[in-house]
């Protein structure tokens, strides 16, 4: 049995719908449901036994403590975040109590469940954590990609949750010897991603002949990766990594936002020829603080674990595109709420 945290967010739900494609093993799945998480993203194994649904908050001790009890997990995936920029700058504090107490509550309720395994269980437990390329700061154009010996430097709100979380999945295993893993991520993009995030907002608002907005001059680059690709580089590490390590995730796919935006028009065009989707480009005022580059040196993970992306970034947004326009009712559920409503009838009535 495997414990996920966060697993009806963008990254979680993906995560566990393929481990259940991978694994007979089971996925007991705690999420919050905040604004982001959305069990619709998980419809598919709704009635699969392999899958356990728990709404909670990794802050929540009692819960935590009885959930480790009960299902006895060999592992953590902690991907439980507060995880878009722009919201932790118009209001940090849930970015703060999720990411830093809530992990170290969850770090907290781990290690008592870890002193107690049998030594063979102790040994071969592990607590992956899920972080970001955020924590590194911003690169100038001409500086070489992050490897995992990069000076932590956040400078948003959220990355400095995540920074700060990271520093005590690494502090855990140095002062108490729990087998932590870390992986930082650049951004990924795919299925079931809130359209607050630039790829599904922008391929929403084209849909909805409704402006693009590019911040400051879209000139910003970010070091895209598929989704599917994250969740098996999680796999890989969880099999093979080593504990206490650090392993940077990305997929050498460094580009400027507005090139992103316009390769998403021009597929558009492509499905919809008589529409001009570029026309709605719109440049807008930039993001405080906005991080200039963003780019993973995947080297480690690459040698040492033998990983590699299956997608490049032309396969991997067309796929994307195409699940946006095959899921327009996930959209609208988003776009009117109704995806909370479902939540509440479906779910928590019947508990
Ligand atoms: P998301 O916002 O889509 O999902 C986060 C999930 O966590 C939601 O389902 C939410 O309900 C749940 N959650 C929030 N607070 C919680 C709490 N206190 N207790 C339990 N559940 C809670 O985020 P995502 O994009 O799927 O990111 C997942 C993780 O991956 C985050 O830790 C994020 O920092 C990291 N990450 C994301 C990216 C990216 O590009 N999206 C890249 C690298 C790393
Ligand atoms: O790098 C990994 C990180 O990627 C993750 O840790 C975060 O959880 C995830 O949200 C993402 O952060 P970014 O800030 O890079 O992602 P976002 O999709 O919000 O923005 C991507 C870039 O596009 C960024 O430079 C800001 C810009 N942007 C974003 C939006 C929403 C725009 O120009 N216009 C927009 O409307």
């Amino acid at each position: 049995m495997i414990f996920v945290t966060g697993g009806a967010g963008f990254i979680g739900s993906n995560f566990v719908l393929d481990w259940l494609t991978q694994s007979d093993e089971k996925v007991v799945n705690l999420d919050k449901l905040t604004y982001a998480g959305n069990l619709k993203n998980l419809l598919s194994v709704a009635k699969d036994p392999r899958h356990i649904f728990i709404q909670g908050d990794i802050a929540d001790t009692q819960l935590i403590d009885q959930i480790l009890t009960q299902y006895q997990p060999r592992a953590i995936i902690n991907l439980a975040a507060e995880s878009h920029v722009d919201r932790s700058i118009h209001g940090p504090e849930d970015f703060i109590q999720t990411n830093i107490l809530g992990t170290f509550r969850l770090l907290e309720s781990v290690r008592a469940y870890w002193n107690n395994l049998s030594i063979a269980t102790k040994q071969n437990f592990r607590f992956l954590h899920v972080s970001t390329d955020e924590v590194y700061g911003s690169l100038a154009s001409n500086e070489p990609a992050f490897t995992e010996s990069h000076r932590y430097q956040p400078n948003s709100p959220y990355s400095a949750s995540k920074a700060s979380s990271d520093h005590l999945v690494r502090a855990f295993y140095h002062t108490y010897g729990l087998p932590v893993l870390t992986t930082n991520c650049s951004n990924n993009y795919g299925p079931f991603q809130f359209p607050e995030k630039l790829i599904p907002l922008v391929i929403v608002n084209a849909l909805a002949q409704k402006p693009l907005p590019i911040y400051g001059d879209g000139l910003q680059i970010r070091d895209w990766l598929f989704v599917l690709d994250h969740c098996s580089a999680i796999r890989r590490i969880l099999e093979a990594g080593t504990p206490g390590e650090t392993y940077n995730i990305g997929g050498w796919n460094e580009k400027p936002n507005i090139e992103i935006v316009k390769t998403i028009c021009t597929i558009l065009e492509e499905i919809y020829p008589k529409v001009v989707f570029h026309n709605l480009i719109t440049y807008v005022k930039d993001r405080p603080g906005h991080d200039r580059r963003y780019a993973i040196n995947a080297i480690k993970i690459e040698k040492e674990l033998s990983w590699k992306p299956a997608e490049t970034f032309e396969t991997g947004i067309r796929k994307t595109i195409h699940w946006y326009l095959n899921n327009q009712e996930w959209i609208a559920d988003i776009q009117t709420g109704t995806y909370r409503e479902w939540i509440k009838k479906n779910y928590n009535e019947s508990r």
